[in-house]
């Protein structure tokens, strides 16, 4: 089994190398509050972009929660943390899910990543920065909610997907999240999914309302990126460990999640750091300046 996963990876790790240089860009999904369905959305929104003839690539960097192998049906031999204590590339941790998406597992002993000594670090910033050119998306899984860990990735990121449902609490929540990250940084990127609604209706005026209350309060322009019905098929996918882009293809979800990558390469791109930019801003970046 572990010579199959090697060999595997080391056939991830030859075409990577071969790939001819993509621009790649690195998205945070993000919410405030948790549950929100963060994880499903990230897992899926990467295999629809998959679909798109894209390079993707899922960091899981849920410090502490880290569930995109679960979502994915895999179960990873090595991870961030492996990386570091065994002296592995990137390219060894690298693991291939469905369709050829890839995944990184932040895996316990990642959860000190802004602790890491000297050496680790540098190991750590010399390893990621080679995914640089092989992707076309970096898309990182966060923690839910107002840690410095979860600000630190938004904060770097090139552009934010911040995840909420129509509830008032997860809407308070993720207006938390606004007002910090907007404290912080005037210019962040962020663009709103409303996730497990109960009517288009409901997710259009959900929308509308929180663009009203960030741009009112804030000054903060957030442009919907798109809603997703509430749909039985995503708990049964997760039962499965199976995404429902392709365990059930057809439902209501998977419509909306693949019209959401639509749209998503339709617009603008902002301005990118690129792997190394983005790392050194999340690692050393005062995060008051
Ligand atoms: N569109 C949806 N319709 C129905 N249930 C959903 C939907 N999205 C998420 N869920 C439910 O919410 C749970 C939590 O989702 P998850 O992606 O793990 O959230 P998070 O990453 O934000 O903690 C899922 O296991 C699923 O049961
Ligand atoms: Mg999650």
């Amino acid at each position: 089994m572990i010579d199959q996963a090697r060999q595997l990876r080391e056939k991830v790790r030859q075409k990577e190398t071969q790939a001819v240089q993509r621009r790649t860009r690195i998205i945070a999904v993000t919410s405030g509050k948790g549950g929100v369905g963060k994880s499903n959305f990230a897992v899926n929104f990467a295999l629809s972009l998959v679909r798109q003839n894209k390079k993707v690539l899922i960091f899981d960097v849920d410090l502490g929660f880290a569930n995109v192998d679960v979502l994915l049906g895999r179960s990873p031999i090595e991870t961030i943390a492996t990386m570091l204590e065994k002296d592995l590339s990137v390219w060894d941790i690298i693991e291939e899910g469905p369709d050829g998406l890839l995944f990184i597992s932040g895996g316990t002993g990642f959860n000190d990543l802004f602790s890491f000594d000297e050496t680790r670090m540098n190991k750590f910033l010399h390893e990621l920065s080679a995914i640089q050119g092989h992707v076309d998306y970096i898309i990182l899984d966060t923690g839910a909610g107002l840690s410095q860990e979860n600000l630190r990735f938004i904060l770097a990121a090139d552009e934010v997907i911040l995840v909420t449902t129509p509830e008032p609490t997860a809407l308070t929540d993720a207006y938390a999240v606004v007002k910090m990250v907007h404290s912080t940084d005037q210019n962040v990127v962020m663009k709103l999914i409303i996730n497990q609604c109960t009517s288009d209706k409901e997710g259009i005026q959900t929308a509308a309302n929180f663009k009203k209350v960030t741009e009112r309060f804030l000054n903060k322009s957030i442009s919907t990126l798109g809603f997703i019905p509430s749909d039985a098929h995503v708990a049964s996918s997760v039962k499965r460990q199976a995404p429902f882009l392709l365990s059930f293809p057809n439902c209501q979800a998977a419509m909306a999640v693949q019209q959401i990558a639509c749209e998503f390469l339709e617009q603008p791109a902002p301005p990118k750091l690129g792997v190394k930019g983005f790392l050194l801003k999340m690692l050393f970046k005062n995060q008051s300046s």
